[in-house]
């Protein structure tokens, strides 16, 4: 399969765990390499739902080597409760899973902190996970954050998790919150530390290692390309770099050792939190919703929702040097009579065929619509291509040809056979 990362072209969302998981089967390892528990990704096999927050998708199959690498930060009690709820299911992780010593830590002052902000940030909120991801990041940027090396080494943890408190009960103490116990955090950190102990190792190491054996690598992304701290619709985006490069810098694993990057997109649009969407549309919105579909995996959130936004998605491509595409979500789009896909955004007699930077900018454009003739007969049992109505292939080859890049799979339905190759 050689060196694949896997990106989400859009807002997050995206149905990245399924084709995670399906490309799982052609690797030996895979790797998170940005964000934390704010991912939620979600995995069908057979009746059974599996929803993971920071262990890489690929341990629900077997023999497969997990990383969680050093761009992710770690809460390590959501860490430690996946992976007994893995166990619960019968999924082995001794052995097979892997955590990087440099991944910084989530504290609970991180989660209050987020919290906090949203509040003092009132109706310009950016709908945080509240996970505590921006502040975690934040002390990682300023030099000032706990890692995984320090919470395996009990006297140090103890001596620059006391000083954290100390300091951070001040800024909890002027936003008005309660302060935190360095006692309870200690025993709780210290517990999942002994815990967490046997998974942690140098990654970087063993993933150059592994590339000398020839092993193949998933790098296997978190939220989605509009999402990323720099290449996203900020402020409205998350903490780490969500875009192809992250998976170099989040792993240690060089750019020219990345053989191909598949951008996985649905085939209309969706995005959870606050922040500008130009194709947003209550149509679908309602539609979605009235079928149960579209609520978020780790906040239960409702998610808005949009046509699918060319505009954006060829922007990925170009970020990211997608190569191929995967497209999901296509049998929510069944009962269509219409279609409308976003080929351009208006803002007065300005036309853009990128997304603005600017955010006033970007959330005064409105879109500029094509239509295309709904299929309006069920895709979830389509197992290849052919099977697919006439009407549903002219749509997904027309966004891909408008993203720019070669639609490689097609997926009717969250199960693992209702993915088509095409
Ligand atoms: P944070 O990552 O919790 O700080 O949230 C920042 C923004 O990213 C919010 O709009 C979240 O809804 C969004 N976000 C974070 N993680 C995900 C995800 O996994 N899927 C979709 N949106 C996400």
């Amino acid at each position: 399969m050689a060196n694949t990362i896997l990106v989400g072209a859009q807002w997050g969302d995206e149905g990245k765990g399924k084709i995670i998981d399906v490309l799982t089967e052609r690797a030996d390892i895979v790797v998170r390499t940005q964000g934390g528990n704010n991912a939620g990704h979600t995995v069908f096999i057979g009746k059974q739902k599996y929803v993971l927050h920071l262990v890489p998708s690929g341990i629900l199959r077997k023999r497969k080597t997990c990383v969680i690498g050093n761009g992710v930060v770690i809460d390590p009690l959501g860490l430690v409760e996946e992976i007994d709820g893995l166990r619960k299911l019968g999924i082995k992780t001794d052995g097979n899973l892997f955590i990087s010593e440099t991944a910084h830590l989530v504290f609970p002052y991180h989660r209050e902190m987020d919290a906090q902000r949203e509040i003092l940030k009132g109706k310009n909120k950016i709908g945080t996970t509240k996970r505590g991801i921006g502040p975690a990041y934040g002390d990682k940027a300023a030099r000032t954050g706990l890692r995984v090396v320090d919470l395996v080494n009990s006297s140090r943890f103890e001596t620059l998790l006391r000083q954290k408190i100390k300091e951070n009960n001040e800024i909890l103490k002027a936003f008005g919150a309660q302060p935190l116990s360095f006692q309870n955090v200690h025993a709780a950190y210290r517990a999942a530390g002994d815990r967490l102990k046997p998974f942690v190792t140098n990654t970087v190491v063993l993933l150059h290692e592994a590339m000398q054996q020839q092993k193949e690598i998933l790098f296997e992304g978190a939220q989605g390309t509009f999402l990323d701290i720099d290449h996203g619709t900020y402020p409205f985006v998350t903490s780490s770099n969500t875009t192809a490069g992250g998976a170099c810098t989040g792993s240690g694993v060089p750019p020219h050792r990345m053989d191909r990057v598949v951008g996985v997109m649905k085939a209309y649009t969706t995005r959870v939190g606050e922040g500008p969407l130009p194709s947003e549309s209550a149509e679908i919105a309602d539609l979605l919703h009235a079928m149960g579909r579209e609520f978020g995996a780790t906040t239960g959130r409702a998610r808005r929702c949009g046509w699918f936004d060319a505009v954006a998605t060829r922007q990925a491509t170009m970020v990211n040097g997608i190569d191929e595409l995967a497209i999901t979500n296509i049998d929510g789009l069944d009962s269509l009579e219409t279609i409308k896909a976003c080929v351009g955004y208006r803002v007065g007699t300005t036309r853009y065929d990128y997304v603005p930077n600017d955010i006033e900018a970007l959330s005064k454009c409105q879109p500029v619509y094509v239509e295309f003739p709904g299929w309006q007969t069920a895709t979830d049992k389509a197992r290849r291509w052919k099977e697919l109505p006439a009407k549903a292939r002219s749509y997904l080859k027309a966004i891909a040809e408008l993203t720019g890049a070669r639609l490689a799979i097609a997926s009717v339905g969250p199960a693992r056979e209702q993915t088509i190759f095409v």
